[in-house]
């Protein structure tokens, strides 16, 4: 984990929040090549959700949420962790997290506490006005349901799909981005009939391990937990958890729930007793008003499954699998990220041999103009003239190629590639790179 951190800090991937003032507990900034990493996470993601699925729709809703949402849901009252206070050292820890240096009897009795922030609205600090900053994003979506439906017409199996900021006021946050309290969420709520539910379920499982060994994180590196039934949110029927071994121990990745109707059928009760379904559309055939007819014709609430995957776990588990240090023949060491192409965050570096060199530069900027309008990501060009540490940092940062133009391109119009992994470098036509990036990064 140390060297992780290192490598983040020192290559401009994630820093502490707020660090010029000794930082904030449990949350982290993404620099330059962060920002990059974690698009790129996303967009596989969303890629093969939305774009790559016939019935899945996306949304991006609001952080702010009305508390009756948070209510109906069950968090008000359930979404909790169990805290003790030590008498010796004075600190708080959540009741399965206390450090083996503090004793039993120094322990006060575990109380719960609920992990939700809580936030006024407009300038009243009297309570009267606030609102919750949600501690899941799948909450929207199930408010979203009907006018989902609505706007695009679909019927049953369908999904929607969302990723966004999520807060939970961990009592322990730890472990880097591991447990941090302000982190991004990656959510599916799948539709089904009930009684399609468990096949569906199924499925997503499979579907969720084929798509982490894309991002490099291999099905051998995933260990499949089936939740018992006392360790179950206060939702779900059953979940399975991808569990990844982190450097810090194995631990949850993602979730992988069955919620049965359990929200939609909650919300829809209170969508009834309170009668405040005129901005949702009222469902004038059924008697639950978030129902849809399933494939007989008949209304129903539907079942949904929903795969839930960290932004800042994935990252961490997908560093974790890339990172590695490689022994070279003359004795000497090199860092390399082996992150899928896809997921670098620089996809090739442009580097002139010679600094300044006006000939050089613009060949090399010609280059770098033409990968950029591929639409693949960021191109970089390198004029420092030090070709061995440009290699060397590329590799670090895990940038598929780096492009080197010498003298004899401006006779030849050819470049060196060198290439991440092998280090392999071989000439190349400079018409033909475009092609040649297109191939690698898929
Ligand atoms: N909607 C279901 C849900 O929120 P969860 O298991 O509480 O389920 C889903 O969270 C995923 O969100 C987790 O598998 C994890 O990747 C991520 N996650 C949850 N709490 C987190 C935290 N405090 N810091 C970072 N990631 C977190």
């Amino acid at each position: 984990m140390e060297e992780l951190v290192a490598l983040c800090k020192r290559r401009g991937l994630i820093y502490q929040s707020s660090e010029i003032y000794g930082g904030l507990q449990g949350v982290y900034d993404y620099g330059p090549l962060g920002v990059e990493l974690k698009n790129n996470i996303k967009n596989s993601w969303w890629s093969s959700m939305v774009y790559e699925s016939d019935n899945i729709e996306g949304i991006d809703a609001s952080i702010l949420t009305n508390p009756l949402v948070l209510k109906y849901s069950g968090h008000e009252e359930t979404f909790t962790d169990p805290m003790v206070d030590c008498k010796s050292c004075n600190q708080r820890y959540r009741a399965d997290q206390v450090p083996k240096s503090c004793k039993p009897e120094d322990l006060t009795e575990p109380r719960q506490f609920n992990l939700m922030f809580k936030t006024n609205l407009g300038p009243l600090e009297d309570g009267s006005s606030y609102a919750y900053l949600r501690p899941e994003t799948a909450q929207d979506i199930f408010t979203n349901f009907k006018n989902v439906i609505d706007s695009t017409s679909r019927t049953l199996p369908f999904g929607i799909a969302q990723i966004g900021k999520a807060f939970r006021n961990e009592i322990t946050p730890r472990n880097f981005i591991f447990r941090v309290r302000e982190f991004e969420q990656m959510e599916l709520e799948y539709f089904v009939s009930p009684g399609n539910d468990e096949k569906a379920h199924d499925i997503w499982v499979q579907n969720r391990l084929a798509w982490w060994n894309k991002q490099g994180v291999p099905t051998e590196s995933l260990e499949i937990y089936d939740v018992p039934k006392k360790e179950l949110a206060h939702y779900s029927k059953k979940t399975i958890d991808l569990m990844y071994k982190f450097p810090h121990g194995l631990e949850e990745l993602e979730g992988i729930a069955n919620r049965t109707d359990f929200d939609l059928g909650s919300h829809s009760k209170k969508q009834n007793e309170l009668n405040l379904t005129s901005k949702v559309g009222l469902n004038k055939n059924s008697n639950s008003k978030l129902a849809i007819q399933d494939e007989s014709g008949d209304w129903v609430v539907p079942y949904v499954i929903e795969p839930s995957a960290g932004v800042e776990r994935s990252f961490l588990a997908i560093l974790n699998e890339a990172y590695t240090v490689e022994e070279l023949d003359d004795g000497k060491s090199r860092i390399v990220l082996r992150l899928k192409p896809h997921l670098s965050p620089v996809k090739a570096a442009v580097m002139p041999l010679k600094k300044n060199n006006i000939d050089l530069v613009n060949i090399a900027k010609r280059i770098k103009g033409d990968l950029q309008e591929l639409g693949l990501g960021r191109i970089i060009l390198e004029n420092s003239g030090n070709i061995g540490k440009g290699y060397r940092r590329h590799d670090e940062i895990g940038t598929p190629i780096c492009i080197t133009v010498d003298f004899e391109s401006l006779n030849d119009n050819t470049v060196t590639i060198r290439d991440r992994d092998s280090m392999q470098q071989s000439r190349h036509k400079i018409n033909e790179i475009s092609d040649y990036l297109k191939s690698i990064i898929k």
